[in-house]
């Protein structure tokens, strides 16, 4: 059987809602505490069994690059300082017998299109895709990643994470329509991006975790462009559960919208909070201010 060993991180976005932090850097550097959103979002998929990290780039990226690549000077600097900690902290940015592959996607031609440049690499296996910026948390129990890959394992098709939102709030994502009543793994029927809350079909939206089959593609390249030659990921899912069968799965965990200042404010609150260095303290002053 094969297992889901490669992750696509689509990195190329404009990030124009943390403008001006993202106007030279991009913000899947921006730190939650201590780490960058890429570096929350590698880990959960190397913990869901990938060893294969292709990373989807545009400009301004390079820092993502150097993050996951050796700093020698760096190490050598702590090395000679006897910073051990430190030098653990640096070296273990990179799992071992991980890979990183990189693809300039040159122009922000939508989520589809950054999809359909990992082709390529990704060639006839199922694969996920991960969009850093949205940050899933659940301390101390299986990753979300990991659920969706068991999901996967179990029924042999693709599976996208979602979860309840509140009526109001159905025009900021995409929302799916399922088949059956209950429980958190649904054939969907269908999927449509940020609908009004009257017309939504369910409160079921998308989060960026996604389980794809190669068929994707196919359905991506067939997608017509839609405002300023942006192919949708979200339609080539529409059009691909038509073929085959796509899962919607409510995973287990809390998501914090890290693209946006009030989710990546929540999800700093959140973290400092459990931060071994900081939580005492940052608690305290937290309280004190009522
Ligand atoms: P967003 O819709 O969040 O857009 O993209 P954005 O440009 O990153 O941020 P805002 O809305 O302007 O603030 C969803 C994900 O798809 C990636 C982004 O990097 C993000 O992870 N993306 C989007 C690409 O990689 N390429 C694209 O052409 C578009």
């Amino acid at each position: 059987m094969k297992k889901v060993t490669k992750a696509v991180f689509p990195v190329a976005g404009m990030g124009t809602r943390f403008l001006p932090a993202t106007k030279a850097s991009p913000k899947e550097m921006l730190p939650i505490v201590d780490k960058p959103l890429i570096q929350y979002a590698v880990e959960e998929a190397v913990a869901a069994g990938v060893t294969d990290l292709i990373f989807i780039t545009g400009r301004t990226k390079r820092s993502i690059e150097d993050h996951f690549d050796k700093a020698y000077e760096l190490e050598t600097e702590l090395e000679a300082r006897g910073k051990k900690d430190m030098l653990e902290l640096v070296r273990k940015t990179v799992p071992k017998g991980v890979n990183c592959i990189y693809i300039r996607q040159s122009e922000a031609l939508g989520l589809g299109h950054a999809v359909l440049c990992a082709a390529p690499v990704i060639g006839d296996e199922a694969f996920a895709v991960m969009l850093a910026d949205d940050l899933l948390d659940n301390p101390g129990s299986t990753p979300v990643m990991k659920q969706m890959v068991d999901v996967y394992n179990y029924h042999r098709c693709s599976v996208l994470g979602t979860m309840n939102v509140p009526r109001e709030d159905t025009r900021s994502y995409g929302i799916v329509s399922t088949e059956g009543e209950g429980g958190n793994v649904q054939r969907m029927t269908g999927i449509v991006e940020k609908p009004k809350p009257e017309e939504a079909p369910t409160t079921q939206a998308v989060v960026g975790r996604y389980i794809l089959t190669p068929r994707i593609f196919d359905h991506i390249r067939a997608l017509k462009p839609g405002a300023g030659g942006e192919l949708q990921l979200t339609d080539a899912i529409a059009s691909l559960l038509k073929e085959e069968a796509v899962l919607s799965y409510q995973y287990d965990g809390v998501r914090y919208d890290c693209g946006s200042k009030l989710g990546y404010l929540k999800a700093t609150v959140e973290l400092a909070l459990r931060h071994p260095e900081v939580a005492e303290e940052f608690g305290a002053w937290l309280a004190s201010r009522g």
